[in-house]
């Protein structure tokens, strides 16, 4: 028997980061994040039952990526008891991204979590039941995505997601996200980022080896306590569009601090480049000589996420282009904001 299913699902951006975890990916410290929109994955995955083992092929941008199918077998291998049928399959996936891969824009997240919601519609197919796309279905999706990609799991839902148990939150959980897109002003919503791509290299350490470091790291349970305090802090400043000044403080306080934990473990690394630095003075030298609201945010890379109001597109947009630019390779930008959350594509 053969089945199909296609999704698109989008990366996001994490305000307060996830940056150390345990066990089954279980994350150190509480993250929140924007959905974002224009970046995502757009997946195809085919099902043929009847195998002897599981096997993995990957399209990705119709080229055949051999080099994809470990992670994806290693997911697999932790979701056999929630999907016993993987087993004997073999899976067969088409995959696009709107964005570069591995360059610090996560496409982890799209991709892991696309993978996941195309293996849960696979298998209501199998068991010839109909996809109801309750908050049941996104909880779990959720909670799929994590053991594939930590990050995956905050993808799910739109504009805001809280991954991670912190005090603040009541409902709050290790094991999957939960959406936050009812507890923000509407000034939030609609948020802006402006992606300028320093870099579409691949990074030179994965995420993995990044998580792998804060283990032996003695700066590791302050920056923990940290994150539980930015994040008590931030859904508060987020609830209100008043708070924009803590906003801009607590954003990019959390970029440097990622940055500045990969330049003190046992093997440290940058992965900013001079350009990423250039651009982050510009954005302070600008806020302070127009008030304009904007600040950045970085990922686990030197690409810049410039984080702005709606309303003030028509001022900070033309400034990126004309003193930004030049600072990216090639000139190249992507215009993102926040999003709705993945969608069914069949
Ligand atoms: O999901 P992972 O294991 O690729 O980790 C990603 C961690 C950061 O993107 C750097 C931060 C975050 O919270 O998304």
């Amino acid at each position: 028997m053969k089945y199909q299913a296609s999704w698109r699902s989008p990366s996001n951006i994490a305000l307060v980061k996830y940056w150390g975890k345990h066990g089954q990916q279980w994350p150190q410290n509480p993250s929140l994040s924007f959905t974002l929109s224009s970046c995502h994955t757009t997946m195809t995955m085919k099902a043929s039952m009847g195998n002897d083992a599981p096997s993995v092929n990957v399209l990705y941008e119709g080229q055949p990526k051999p080099t994809f199918v470990p992670k994806i077998l290693s997911f697999f291998s932790k979701l056999n008891h929630i999907f016993p049928w993987l087993k004997q399959t073999s899976i067969e996936i088409d995959s696009r991204n709107t964005f570069p891969h591995g360059a610090g824009i996560a496409s982890s997240a799209s991709a892991m979590s696309a993978i996941a919601l195309c293996l849960m519609d696979i298998d209501h197919k199998i068991s010839g039941t109909s996809v109801d796309l309750n908050a049941s279905w996104w909880k779990t999706a959720s909670e799929i995505a994590r053991l594939g990609s930590g990050s995956a799991c905050r993808s799910v839902f739109p504009v805001v997601s809280v991954w991670g148990k912190t005090e603040s939150i009541p409902d709050s959980n290790d094991d999957f996200a939960i959406p936050w897109a009812d507890q923000i002003a509407n000034h939030y919503r609609n948020y802006q980022d402006t992606i300028l791509i320093v870099s579409a290299s691949e990074k030179s350490v994965s995420s993995t080896a990044g998580h792998a470091m804060m283990e032996n790291l003695s700066y590791a349970p302050a920056r923990y306590a940290e994150a539980e305090k930015h994040i008590k802090e931030l859904i508060s400043c987020m609830a209100t569009p008043f708070a924009q000044e803590q906003f801009i403080s607590i954003c990019e306080s959390e970029a440097l601090q990622l940055h500045a934990l990969m330049m003190c473990g046992a093997s440290p690394y940058i992965l900013m480049e001079a350009n990423t630095v250039s651009i982050m003075k510009e954005i302070w030298r600008y806020r302070k000589e127009t008030s304009v609201p904007v600040c950045f945010t970085l990922d686990a890379g030197p690409n810049v996420h410039v984080l702005y109001p709606k309303e003030y597109t028509g001022k900070v947009l033309p400034w990126i282009q004309s003193t930004l630019l030049k600072y990216c390779a090639g000139g190249q930008y992507i215009l993102d904001e926040a999003g709705q959350g993945p969608q069914k594509m069949d």
